[in-house]
């Protein structure tokens, strides 16, 4: 039994999908979440950059004794081969998880992958998947700034043309899955159903958090408890409004303040 809460980070709020699958799977416990708010999106970024910024993020949630970290990021995740190697936790992020979940989704071996460019350019999605899956994938660049700034409802003209132009090269490769690459892409999952229809959609932050919770359950690393876990948020802008963007991604309202840290200082 491990009391210790998981450590959770993203470039921004799109984590929060991945806490709001952890709180299902695992209700007793407590959870340090940060958010790199004040230097999202990390998707333009070289792959140096976001690897310092990464660094920076474990050092911080590693500041909490934690036992356990999740890269809630897809564009973290797709460089964290590079650096896993130097973290004395367990890790676990969200590629390789969202990839087993399309494998097993997928009946005509046409996957379809959506992520930052940061995320396409690795390549990842493509490896984890490996071979007899025919795969595409596209770089959504504006998805997350316009995610964050709450343009992802149906009936919103500038998300439905941005996504309509992205996503309509997947309905001439014919997939029957698409993983969302990126954890922000579960808010816009009833546009993308709606321009996509019977199209799987694979949710990589649930797919991560799914994949962490087996990890501490065969480790016996589980708290023990079964319900009553608390989250704790951390963001490295001005916290002010956290609370109700933090309920759009975590699908409840929630009334929580978030503390403000610089990250830089890590
Ligand atoms: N949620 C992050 C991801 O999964 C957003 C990336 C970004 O900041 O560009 O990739």
């Amino acid at each position: 039994m491990d009391e210790r809460p998981i450590g959770v980070f993203d470039s921004g709020l799109g984590g929060l999908t991945a806490v709001r699958e952890l709180m299902q799977v695992l209700p007793g416990e407590n959870i340090v979440y940060f958010g790199d708010t004040g230097r999202v999106p990390y998707g333009g970024r070289s792959d140096d950059t976001i690897i310092r910024y990464a660094q920076q993020d474990v050092r911080f949630l590693e500041s909490f004794d934690i036992k356990a970290i999740l890269v809630a990021c897809g564009t973290v995740s797709s460089v964290l081969h590079r650096f896993s190697g130097s973290l004395r936790l367990p890790v676990t992020g969200v590629v390789e998880p969202a990839a087993a979940a399309a494998r097993v989704a997928t009946k005509n071996r046409r996957v379809g992958i959506i992520g930052t460019a940061a995320t396409v350019r690795s390549k990842c999605y493509i490896q984890a998947l490996g071979g007899g899956i025919e795969a595409m994938a596209q770089a959504c660049p504006l998805f997350v700034p316009l995610v964050e700034n709450g343009r992802f409802k149906l009936g919103d003209v500038v998300i439905e043309t941005v996504a309509r132009e992205y996503l309509s090269p997947f309905i001439e490769f014919g997939c029957d899955t698409l993983i969302l690459g990126c954890t922000h892409y579960p808010l816009l999952r009833d546009i993308i159903a709606e321009l996509l229809p019977g199209v799987t959609l694979i949710d990589s932050g649930a797919a991560g958090a799914k994949s962490l919770a087996s990890l501490l359950r065969d480790g016996g690393s589980l708290c023990g408890r079964s319900s009553g876990g608390k989250v704790e948020y951390h963001v490295s802008d001005d916290p002010s409004g956290f609370g109700r963007l933090a309920s759009l991604f975590l699908g409840t309202c929630v009334n929580a303040d978030a503390r403000k840290v610089d990250i830089e200082t890590y």
